[in-house]
């Protein structure tokens, strides 16, 4: 077990919420003071392990806000039950890390965060897809060793995406978010690879087109593919935003990556896992011309073998999220869902989180994934 420092908000609170590290902005405490809570935050920074956590949970914890890097699944939720727990929130949108069906099981509502990570995210697929083509940290690192002599013709030639082929896989919010800026922005064509139709942003390329074709310029397009093969074989660029599940696991391999043209470009910022890492590092060292952009790994922190060394790829340490209003949103969301949850109210009913942003807030949770089968009622306007 790991030694900690805890550091205790309202301390007479009469509901205990552990919170496994510090978050930022004051909102999401003062929801959680609100529903008169004690908040024990955990301030030190490395990940917490299970036992640290359990300990943590002890004999009485009314409810807990935990992080993408700790596992959440049977040991903890049956100590957070044991211990008098009923209310849990995720500190992500994602939660590939939480075992919905053992907390479901322990009746434990899950809460995530939704709706503040939409643009942000997009935004660093965005920052990545354009440094990659354009080769920017490559070019960084010959600048800072001293060993840019002049301008010449043919220094860190990249790709131009302009009126290119977008491959999109996973249309949910955040993936039509950067599917929007890339047509909007960049006058991208896009197949996307997703289980439902994306109406919103098919109906987005066609307005977008139809302004386009006013001014006298070609439209562009946007269509949904059959398979990912069909998307990885026409694809410039393929920016991955699926969710990390069993069907998504290595969904980029070794095989699929040789579907990809020589010089397209590999876009991560979803789960590490959805892409096969130790294929893609044997992929980019044999093709020089292909590139990757990585927010996210297989094995965080650690990165395989050889990834680090690799010129054609760009990594960043899982910050795709990391501005304030992103981060102070997602505290709220989760200081909301746990406080929401513990004063007994009912699960917020749509996707549109922002009245829980600023003034007052609705009584309800903004997110819990599993109010259904835990018996949270929706709420009623
Ligand atoms: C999430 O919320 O799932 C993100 O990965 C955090 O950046």
């Amino acid at each position: 077990m790991q030694r900690k420092e805890w550091r205790v908000f309202n301390p007479n609170g009469t509901k205990r919420v552990i919170v496994t590290k510090e978050l930022p902005g004051q909102r999401w405490l003062d929801a959680l003071e609100a529903a008169d809570c004690r908040v024990e935050i955990c301030s030190s920074g490395a990940a917490l392990d299970v036992d640290t956590i359990q300990a943590a949970i002890g004999t009485q914890c009314d409810g807990a806000i935990g992080q993408l890097t700790e596992p959440w699944g049977e040991v903890l939720f049956a100590a957070l039950r044991a211990a008098g727990g009923t209310a849990y929130s995720n500190y992500a949108v994602g939660y590939n890390n939480v075992d919905l069906d053992a907390a479901t099981e322990y009746r434990i509502p899950v809460g995530n965060t939704p709706g503040v990570l939409t643009e942000t995210t997009a935004e660093m697929a965005v920052a990545l897809t354009f440094a990659a083509a354009r080769r920017v940290g490559e070019a960084e690192r010959f600048l800072r060793a001293g060993l840019f002599d002049g301008w010449l013709p043919t220094l860190f030639l990249g790709n131009l995406l302009w009126r290119g082929t977008l491959g999109v896989i996973g249309a949910g919010r955040i993936g039509s978010a950067y599917a929007r800026m890339m047509i909007e922005g960049h006058k991208m064509n896009v197949v996307y690879f997703d289980l439902f139709p994306a109406d919103q942003l098919e109906a987005f390329a066609d307005a977008y087109s139809t302004f386009l074709e006013s001014r006298g310029d070609p439209p562009v397009s946007c269509r949904r593919a059959d398979t990912v093969e069909e998307l990885l074989e026409v694809a410039d660029c393929v920016s991955v935003h699926t969710v990390l599940d069993d069907s998504t696991h290595h969904l980029i391999n070794g095989s699929r990556l040789k579907l990809m043209k020589e010089n397209a470009v590999l876009i991560n910022t979803s789960r590490g896992p959805v892409i096969d890492e130790a294929a893609l590092v044997e992929h980019c060292k044999a093709h020089p011309e292909f590139r990757a952009g990585l927010d996210v790994f297989e094995d965080e922190p650690d990165l395989s073998p050889g990834l680090a060394d690799l010129e054609n790829v760009v990594i960043v340490p899982h910050i795709a999220s990391a501005t304030s209003w992103t981060r102070q949103g997602m505290a709220t969301l989760a200081g909301s869902n746990v406080a929401a949850l513990l004063s007994g109210y009912p699960a917020w009913n749509r996707p549109d989180i922002s009245s829980f942003l600023e003034g007052e807030s609705p009584k309800a949770a903004p997110s819990i994934l599993n109010a259904e089968e835990v018996g949270i009622a929706i709420f009623q306007d």
